[in-house]
């Protein structure tokens, strides 16, 4: 039987086990390695890091550019220990997201807590969020050589939507999938 877990608002209360995992070299973003860096910020103050972390005005692309934070709802993944992260950000009113935001959602397990279904969970848990926003759907969006980001969002009734030239790494694509929220 699949442990259940929970989505927890992050807190200074977990900052410790993110740190740990931080330094294990887990990296909550996926489309860039984040995890020195952050350890970094995290060590010089984490009230202001986990401030930070969430609540920026702008966030940073990997290319460097510096554009707005979008409406977002970040939480931490428990099944009483950390877990990893689901995130979900959106515009609001409109089911469209900015040329640089490829996807409506992302999650990063860490590598200690794979395969127990937790994305699979933590993706299911956090689809009527978006809901409650208004989106009747959601875009998400793998690497076509992430087979399991790839089940994790079929597992979720994940929709084919098509695929676009992978930007960072020549030769692979990014796959696209239309996920459809609960209805209330
Ligand atoms: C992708 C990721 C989130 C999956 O997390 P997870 O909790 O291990 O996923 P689940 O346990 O829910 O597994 C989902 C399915 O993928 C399969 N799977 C898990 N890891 C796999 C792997 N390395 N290779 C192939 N299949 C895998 C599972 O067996 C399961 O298949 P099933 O439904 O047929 O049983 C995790 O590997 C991760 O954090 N990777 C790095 C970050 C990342 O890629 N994030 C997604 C960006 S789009």
């Amino acid at each position: 039987m699949t442990t259940t877990i929970a989505l927890i608002r992050p807190s200074l209360d977990w900052l410790p086990a993110y740190e740990h995992a931080l330094a294990q070299g887990w990296s909550p973003n996926t489309d860039q390695d984040v995890s020195r860096e952050q350890l970094e910020q995290l060590r010089r103050g984490p009230e202001q890091f986990l401030h930070d972390l969430y609540n920026s005005p702008t966030i940073r692309l990997p290319d460097g550019r510096e554009v707005p934070r979008l409406p977002a709802h970040d939480f931490w993944i428990s099944d009483g220990e950390f877990c990893g992260r689901v995130g979900l950000r959106f515009q609001r009113g409109t089911e469209e997201l900015p040329p640089t935001s490829l996807g409506h959602i992302g999650y990063a397990i860490v590598p200690w807590k794979r395969r127990r279904g937790y994305a699979t969970q933590a993706l299911r848990l956090i689809l009527p969020v978006a809901r409650t926003e208004g989106l009747s759907r959601v875009l998400i969006t793998c690497d076509d050589d992430n087979e399991a980001s790839r089940k994790v969002i079929l597992a979720n009734g994940g929709v084919p939507a098509g695929t676009i030239p992978h930007k960072a790494r020549p030769g692979h694509m990014k796959l696209s999938f239309w996920v459809p929220t609960p209805e209330g």
